[in-house]
């Protein structure tokens, strides 16, 4: 380790940590704009300025590295700040007084450090800015604009698509004054991660096609919480106004998706606007659909569940579920003593997120199958599984059939599955969607979204991450736990109704999730991969282990 003193605070850093990081480590912001902590140092902006005993002239923070004890560096101290206001001065000479207008407005780094290490003037009294006409919206491809007025040519962007994407549509263009940011003719900025330069961007030169203007972002309430677009599980800021989801970000987790996020996964929660959601209970009676109350809803599946006739009764969950509901259907099924119990997911096209470790891939469309099979929904002795109710014949052999998704992937929609699904006696679906296989159903009961409820994901790395509802539920919508521990309290057993009590119950029944506890789950999640391997579909209990 290497000693160093920034601002009168001594600590110990790794031989090669960079100024800025340092100074991080004693609670020092360095100002920076062309510095990313995973790309290359570039030394562009100028706005790190740092002055370190010894050595006559400012030095930039991100391209200094502590090597030896004995480094003196003073970040707060007269000539660092007339260093940064004449970097700030000389960054704002074109820039366009575009604030009012711009969409990065309230999350810039120009306006931010302009308030903090700038000044109010300028000597820069030019009538004539240089502008780049014509070029305030040029799309780089299908999901990023370029405003190159506002570019403080950080080439952050362009050191993003060579050394994470890997993609190199970005490059710089022309010389001096006239250098602007473009891509090469016929190769448009077009790959899985590309709206993560709107992301680094530090100002409003690129913005994502999909948010601009959708809101001003200090109106935004933002939560922690997990992307369902596949089971890599990128941990996102779910930002919304009043319940209107408005964008995800990538929120940062080393361990999973560092910094990113793909474009897919962005525009998951495009979902609950384009379905119609299902708005209240609806009871089948005598051929003819009704809304009907909760009560009511949850007194005609207790009576199908206790008295099913002959047949089967089948559970059929989703890779949507959240873990802790996977794990309360499954006591469901034990107190109907049946073997078929499935989980119907979906696969993907493979995403791979970069991280630190090599990167992390998903494969399934959907965020949570590991953990439903590791909360016990998997068959047991010749139970069906989802292949046998969605593609067989199964469903006809069933007196009572319960679909825990009305949204469980692409065969939900397909009008000759809900038709073999139909061929069940009673057929009950739940779930936030109003869909065909909603409508078909005798009873549906309406649920919450993912950003409405809490609860757990098992990722592709058997990584368990936590997320956090972010708004409460609309309509009549519940939570399924929540109507789940309802139910069970019908047969006599005592389960939590929310996703902390579930989880902690869960934990202690689950050899692969012993010692977990709900509050004490890291914010980054906890690997189970060195959990015990499955148990094997056991018809009364849960799952002991996982799968892959
Ligand atoms: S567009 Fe943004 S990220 Fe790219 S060089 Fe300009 S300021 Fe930097
Ligand atoms: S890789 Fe998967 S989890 Fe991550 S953002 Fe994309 S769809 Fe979402
Ligand atoms: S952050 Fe150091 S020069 Fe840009």
């Amino acid at each position: 380790m290497a000693k160093v003193t920034i601002d009168g605070r001594t600590v110990d850093v790794a031989p090669g940590t960079n100024l800025v990081d340092a100074a991080l480590e004693v609670g020092v912001q360095i100002p920076h704009y062309c510095y990313h902590p995973r790309l290359s140092i570039v030394g562009q902006c100028r706005m790190c300025l740092v002055k370190i005993e010894g050595m006559g002239k400012l030095q930039t923070a991100c391209s200094t590295q502590v090597m030896k004890d004995g480094m003196v560096v003073y970040v707060d101290h007269p000539e660092v700040k007339a260093g940064q206001e004449g970097v700030m001065e000389f960054l704002l000479i074109n820039h366009p007084l575009d604030c009012p207008i711009c969409d990065q407005a309230g999350e810039c780094g120009l306006q931010d450090y302009s308030f903090k290490h700038g000044q109010s003037f300028s000597r820069f009294n030019y009538e004539d800015k240089r502008t780049y006409p014509e070029k305030e919206r040029i799309p780089l491809g299908p999901t990023v604009l370029l405003n190159m007025n506002r570019c403080i040519q950080c080439t952050r962007c362009i050191r993003f698509t060579h050394e994470i994407s890997k993609t190199s549509e970005l490059s710089f263009f022309e010389r001096g004054a006239a250098t602007e940011i473009g891509v090469f003719p016929g190769k448009p900025l077009d790959n899985e991660l590309s709206t993560c330069v709107v992301d680094i961007c530090p100002v409003g030169a690129l913005t994502s096609t999909e948010f601009r203007f959708a809101e001003r972002v200090w109106y935004l309430d933002k939560k922690p919480s997990l992307c369902t677009g596949c089971d890599v599980g990128c941990n996102i800021t779910l930002e919304h106004r009043k319940g209107a989801i408005k964008r995800y970000k990538p929120r940062f987790n080393p361990d999973v998706n560092d910094y990113w996020m793909c474009d897919f996964g962005r525009g998951t929660h495009q979902r609950y606007r384009t379905l119609p959601r299902l708005a209240a209970p609806r009871l089948r009676k005598a051929g003819q659909v009704s809304m009907v109350s909760w009560k009511d809803g949850i007194d005609a599946l207790f009576s199908k569940l206790r008295v099913r006739g002959d047949g089967h009764a089948a559970i059929l969950g989703s890779g949507f579920l959240t873990t802790e509901e996977a794990y309360l259907w499954n006591l469901v099924g034990a107190q109907l003593a049946t073997p078929h119990r499935a989980v119907s997911v979906d696969s993907g096209p493979l995403r791979t997120i970069p991280n630190p470790q090599g990167g992390i891939t998903g494969r399934d469309a959907a965020p949570n199958r590991r953990g439903a099979e590791l909360a016990g929904l998997t068959p047991g002795n010749e139970g069906f599984d989802a292949e046998d109710l969605l593609v067989g014949d199964a469903a006809s052999k069933c007196s009572l059939l319960i679909v825990a998704d009305s949204d469980f992937g692409k065969a939900a929609h397909d009008p000759k599955v809900i038709e073999r699904l139909r061929q069940a006696k009673y057929l009950v679906v739940l779930g936030w969607a109003d869909t065909p296989l909603a409508e078909a159903a005798d009873l549906a009961l309406p649920l919450t979204t993912h950003a409405e409820r809490d609860g757990t994901f098992v990722n592709s790395e058997q990584r368990i991450q936590r997320f956090q509802r972010a708004f409460p539920a609309s309509g009549e919508a519940r939570p399924a736990v929540d109507v789940l521990a309802e139910l069970l309290a019908r047969f006599g057993v005592k389960a939590g109704n929310d996703a902390a009590s579930v989880f902690d119950a869960m934990a202690q029944a689950i050899p692969a999730l012993a010692g977990l506890t709900w509050r004490g789950l890291p914010a980054t999640g906890a690997s189970l991969a060195k959990a015990a391997p499955p148990a094997g579909g056991d018809a009364s209990a849960p799952a002991s282990g996982l799968t892959t």
